[in-house]
């Protein structure tokens, strides 16, 4: 009698997402505790394992973020990052405890770069530190991650050396990182399987990726990982993170589901959910992506050579590897129009990936009628603008009401501003400056007295068409010249998003300086670790 043989079920990939904290401590993608919230539950609805929801030192803003994300994001494990000090480790603590399920991800780095130049530590002190830092978060978390920073690089008997030690004081979770994205495929897959071949209490932990891609090559290090048998992979939507970046959680997702003939791995990730995330994290930052990017970019399902155009109508297959529709690519990013209710309105807010109360969606309602009346054709992207609004986490302690420039040619550009006070009273003053732009940030700062170096400002048409709104976003930099806050409006007449931009920056200033955040000068993680 022939045996049968059950196929064996295909592993499962944990997808980690640091979005929240290796990809916010980038520059330019810095988000308020409303628009983390924002982003942490659509994480949560794409299905992500573990939610990496900050590092709870780095700032009081910081720890708030981590803590409301434990609060109320349900669904996935949430994390905190810290250092391997005490002081790190219990704040974590604090921040993620009432998490369904909570994390504590503790780091120290191990190569010899980082031990001789960074820490100034030999490897006997970098392994009592670790165990003692893994044995302290074990003592609070039951769910302990432990990161051997720059592992990429480290000395593969040290590493072997550091990962049995962690492991055996109660890490759960050890990840990999190529922090500098140095690392090849080749050689990034033959670290995880040296572990696995000698570590001996290897099994009791699940080995991660985590990949930086100043090399381009952090979703193909990724996936070599797993390949070699790594079972988590640490990723941020958009890539976004540290210089180049982090692996894509898109690049990976879907290479691990079309591949799934090479790779025989699954993930719990809701694909059609990817490019809602994408665009919402988008539109919170303001990082565009390029066009030609890999499964969420603008062109990643356009066909425009004739010959392939032809092919796809005759069989879609010829030319497309992955349907549109399985990563959430609207059919048409065509909405709405005048006449267009308020169901169709709720339904596209969740199809873009944002969740509003009904309140919201009524208030909502009406602002897109007002554009509706300016603009013929609502588009996606005019819609995500007029949500954004409704993600701010505090009231704006300024708030313009009135705006009036003079500006062409052999005239001296003048700005007139009216503005409420955070006091409710309402103030008039005016600037010139170099143009109309430039005279109303003159007048702005004579009002509200906030001082700030405008360090980006970038103008770009939300959709198509002489009617388009015009998106302004602005970078302004704090005196101090430790923080950038950025600003963000929208309108079919740019010298008032530009007014909005600069006040919403403004705005963001005063709630920060309000909440009485200091950031420490902690640089990126790893910096002291
Ligand atoms: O890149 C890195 O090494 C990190 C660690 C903190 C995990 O982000
Ligand atoms: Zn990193």
């Amino acid at each position: 009698m022939s045996e049968t043989k059950t196929p064996k079920a295909p592993d499962r990939v944990l997808i980690f997402d640091t979005t929240l904290r290796d990809g916010e401590q980038s520059p330019g993608a810095s988000m308020n505790i409303a628009e983390k919230l924002e982003v942490a539950r659509g994480l949560a609805a794409l299905g992500v394992d573990i939610i990496e929801a900050g590092f709870p030192i780095a700032s009081v803003g910081d720890f708030e973020a981590v803590r409301a994300i434990a609060a109320e994001v349900a669904g996935a494990s949430v994390c905190g990052l810290a250092r391997c000090n005490d002081r790190d480790i219990d704040r974590a603590w604090e921040a993620v405890q009432y998490a369904q399920k909570p994390r504590i991800h503790v780091f120290l780095a191990t190569s010899a770069i980082h031990r001789e130049h960074k820490l100034r530590m030999s490897k006997d002190q970098i392994i009592e530190r670790a165990v003692a830092s893994v044995r302290r978060a074990a003592s609070l978390c039951p769910d302990v991650e432990f990161s051997p920073e720059d592992a990429a690089r480290t000395e593969i008997d040290f590493l072997c050396e550091v990962v049995a030690a962690a492991i055996d004081a109660g890490a759960t979770t050890v990840n990999i990182p190529d922090t500098v994205g140095y690392a090849t495929p080749d050689q990034y897959a033959a670290v995880i399987r040296t572990l696995f071949a000698r570590v001996p209490n290897i099994g009791r932990a699940v080995v991660s990726t985590h990949c930086h891609d100043d090399l381009g090559l952090a979703t193909a290090n990724s996936l070599a990982g797993c390949e070699a048998g790594a079972r988590q992979v640490e990723c941020t939507i958009n890539g976004i993170g540290e210089r180049a970046g982090n692996a894509a959680l898109e690049e990976v997702v879907m290479a691990l589901k079309t591949r799934f003939d090479h790779y025989h791995l699954t993930t719990g990730i809701k694909t059609e959910r990817l490019y809602p995330i994408s665009r919402l994290l988008t539109s919170l930052t303001g990082l565009a992506i390029q066009r030609n990017k890999a499964i969420v970019g603008r062109n990643a399902f356009a066909h425009e050579a004739g010959i392939h155009q032809d092919g796809m109508l005759k069989e879609r297959s010829t030319y497309e590897i992955m349907r549109p529709e399985d990563v959430g690519v609207p059919r048409t990013d065509l909405v709405l129009g005048k006449h267009s209710g308020r169901h169709a309105l709720k339904d596209r807010v969740v199809e873009l990936g944002h969740n509003l109360t009904d309140e919201q969606i009524e208030a909502l309602f009406l602002d897109f009628k007002t554009l509706a009346d300016k603009k013929k054709e609502v588009y996606d992207d005019d819609l995500v603008v007029l949500i954004e609004k409704y993600l701010e986490d505090a009231p704006a302690h300024w708030v313009l009401l009135g705006l009036h420039t003079t500006a062409g040619l052999s005239v001296i550009p003048t700005a007139t501003v009216s503005i409420r006070r955070p006091d409710g009273e309402t103030v008039q003053d005016a600037a010139i400056g170099d143009g109309p732009v430039d005279a109303i940030f003159k007048a702005v700062e004579r009002v509200t007295g906030v001082r700030a170096n405008l360090r980006e400002f970038v103008v770009r048409s939300v959709t198509q068409g002489k009617d388009a709104q015009g998106e302004v976003t602005l970078e302004l930099e704090v005196e101090s010249g430790d923080r950038s806050f950025r600003g963000r409006a929208a309108s079919t007449d740019i010298i008032e998003a530009s007014a909005q931009a600069y006040l919403n920056a403004v705005n963001a200033i005063a709630a920060h300086e309000a909440r009485g955040h200091v950031r420490e000068v902690l640089g990126r993680p790893g910096a002291g670790a």
